[in-house]
């Protein structure tokens, strides 16, 4: 009986995970009709697809305003599985949502145009956008008017102005980077296997470095070291005792924000990689084969060491783009800021008017993590579909308010709508200011394992290993952004553990 009940509790959970994904792939076929801009409405303009952006696009009631979506790239990025892209564990496109599909399920007007903002005139209330893509019309620049803005344009890669990074080095921050290193590394590995290649060139070849000890140098050097030892090592055995991972690091540890038990968990497992990691060791220039850097002794004292690279991926971290440096040096109350725009407690750009800013090009006091953006941008949505309800209801008061002057027949029956009104008002204008809710830390760390901090009953619970790592894809799965892109991460999953990642080189 109760093997009955089971089997029929399975039956039904599986008919309704598969009527969800049949209802999520109709939506997405079937979108509700747009209309034109409506020019009684404000117009609300969006700069930037990444995750502060796209969250504030979920869930804002797109028919209270004119929402224009300003953006270079036309999809969303799914960042937490990038490191997975540059080895072919999953291809890029399973992580890549198209703004236009995102923006066909909103209704009201929602416009978006493919462009990069140049600057900001908030006196104005005037954003300057260009055409930066390869084909390109008459139309190249124009003017675009908002009454509100939203900046969520992100950081660009931090270099410190450390002569050679730029030109040699790749980051890992858009889809473009990842492809480059996932035909690096293979363009390195062909090379080192050429006929009569002479064993340091092998070496020098085989050597990938990775400089930044944070999440995203960790869990790249753990995705490659599983590239080599799951494929690289089975197609080419002749040169895979020359592979070798380096990962440099100017702090004592690697991922400061974990917990001390989790960075040596992260240590051991990266030795039992065969992951070199050297902390205390800060990149001062780095050539077209070498990284020269200062390495600081057990007794302080500093040496120069010079690592020769077939590869090499910076990951330093973040730093402001041009666009919002632009804006910061002419807003006097911006004067004191550095890593961005310093915002208030709702998120307005200090020293503005009707200007917000979210996610990595904001300073709110929180880390520049997808967590962070993805709920500031849920809270400007909340904030504007309150305040598109307030306007609604002051309007409503106005007109009732003048009705009771001209007809004072029902002024009971009016005032007691009034009153009702007011009080729904009281409860739409309290809106509590921005409040992050930290609900944890997690990194991929290469053989299967994971790391994750998470916020439990308030308290920390800190673990790490093979089952952190199912955690940790059941995590990433579910917050994919579509039905169609959890899919797409399922069957990558599947193939690469079935037949292998795919070594061609595009
Ligand atoms: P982004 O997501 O970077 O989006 C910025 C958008 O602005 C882009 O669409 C860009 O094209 C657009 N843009 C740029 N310039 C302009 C312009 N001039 N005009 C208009 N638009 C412009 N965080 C986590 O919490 N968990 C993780 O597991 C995690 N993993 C990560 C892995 C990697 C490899 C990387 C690089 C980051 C990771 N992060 C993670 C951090 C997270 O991705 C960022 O904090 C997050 O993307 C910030 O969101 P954002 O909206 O501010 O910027
Ligand atoms: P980061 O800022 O977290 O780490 C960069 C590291 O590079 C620092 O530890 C710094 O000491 C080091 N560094 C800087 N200059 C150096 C030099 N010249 N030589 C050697 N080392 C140097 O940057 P990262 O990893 O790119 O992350 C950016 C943001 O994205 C962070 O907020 C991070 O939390 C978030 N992120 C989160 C992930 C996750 O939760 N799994 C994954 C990836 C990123």
């Amino acid at each position: 009986r109760t093997l009955r009940w089971i089997f029929r509790l399975t039956y039904l959970s599986a008919l309704g995970g598969v009527a969800y994904i049949g209802y999520g792939i109709y939506q997405d076929r079937h979108p509700p009709p747009q209309v034109e801009p409506d020019p009684s409405k404000k117009t609300l303009l969006i700069l930037g697809s990444g995750w502060g952006s796209v969250s504030l696009l979920k869930k804002l009631d797109t028919e209270n305003y004119n929402v224009v979506v300003i953006s270079p790239r036309n999809y969303f990025l799914f960042t937490p599985l990038l490191p997975s892209c540059t080895t072919g564990t999953i291809e890029h496109r399973s992580i890549m949502e198209p703004i236009r599909t995102i923006l066909r399920q909103k209704r009201g007007s929602v416009k978006y145009y493919e462009a990069e903002a140049t600057s900001i005139d908030y006196e104005r209330k005037l954003v300057r956008v260009r055409d930066e893509s390869e084909v390109r019309g008459v139309a190249v620049e124009t003017d675009v008017p908002y009454d509100m803005l939203v900046i969520g344009v992100g950081a660009e890669n931090a270099t410190f102005g450390i002569p050679g990074v730029r030109e040699h080095s790749c980051f890992l921050k858009e889809i473009g980077d990842a492809q480059r290193i996932r035909k690096r590394i293979m363009d390195c590995v062909e090379t080192a296997a050429f006929k009569d290649q002479p064993p340091e060139e092998i070496d020098r070849l085989l050597h990938m470095v990775v400089v930044g000890g944070g999440p995203t140098g960790v869990e790249f050097a753990g995705e490659l070291q599983d590239f080599f030892e799951e494929d690289i090592r089975k197609l080419i055995p002749e040169i895979s005792d020359r592979f070798r991972v380096t990962l440099i690091e100017a702090l004592p540890n690697v991922l400061p924000m974990f917990s001390k038990q989790l960075i040596e968990y992260t240590e051991s497992t990266f030795k039992e990689e065969k992951i070199d990691i050297k902390t205390k060791t800060m990149v001062k220039k780095v050539t077209d084969k070498t990284v020269e850097a200062e390495m600081a002794g057990p007794d302080g004292k500093k040496e120069k060491v010079v690592f020769p690279y077939g590869l090499l991926v910076w990951a330093t971290g973040n730093a402001v783009r041009p666009l919002v440096k632009d804006l910061m040096s002419r807003i006097p109350a911006q004067k004191e800021s550095r890593r961005g725009l310093a915002v208030n407690e709702y998120l307005v750009v200090q020293g503005t008017r009707d200007v917000w800013a979210v996610g990595d090009c904001a300073v709110a006091g929180y880390a520049p993590t997808a967590q962070v953006a993805s709920q500031e941008g849920n809270f400007l949505a909340r904030l504007f579909n309150n305040m598109a309800k307030t306007e609604a209801l002051e309007e409503k008061i106005r007109e009732l308010s003048s009705s009771l002057n001209i007809k004072p027949g029902n002024t009971a029956e009016v005032s007691r709508e009034i009153e009702e009104y007011e009080r729904q008002l009281r409860r739409i204008k309290d809106i509590k200011p921005f409040h992050y809710s930290h609900q944890g830390s997690l990194a991929y760390i290469g053989s299967e394992k994971a790391v994750a901090d998470i916020s439990w009953f308030n308290g920390n619970l800190a673990s790490g290993g093979r089952l952190t790592f199912l955690f940790w894809r059941s995590a990433y799965l579910s917050m994919c952004f579509s039905t169609r892109n959890r899919l797409l991460v399922i069957n990558d999953w599947l193939k690469s553990k079935l037949f292998g990642r795919d070594v061609s080189r595009e």
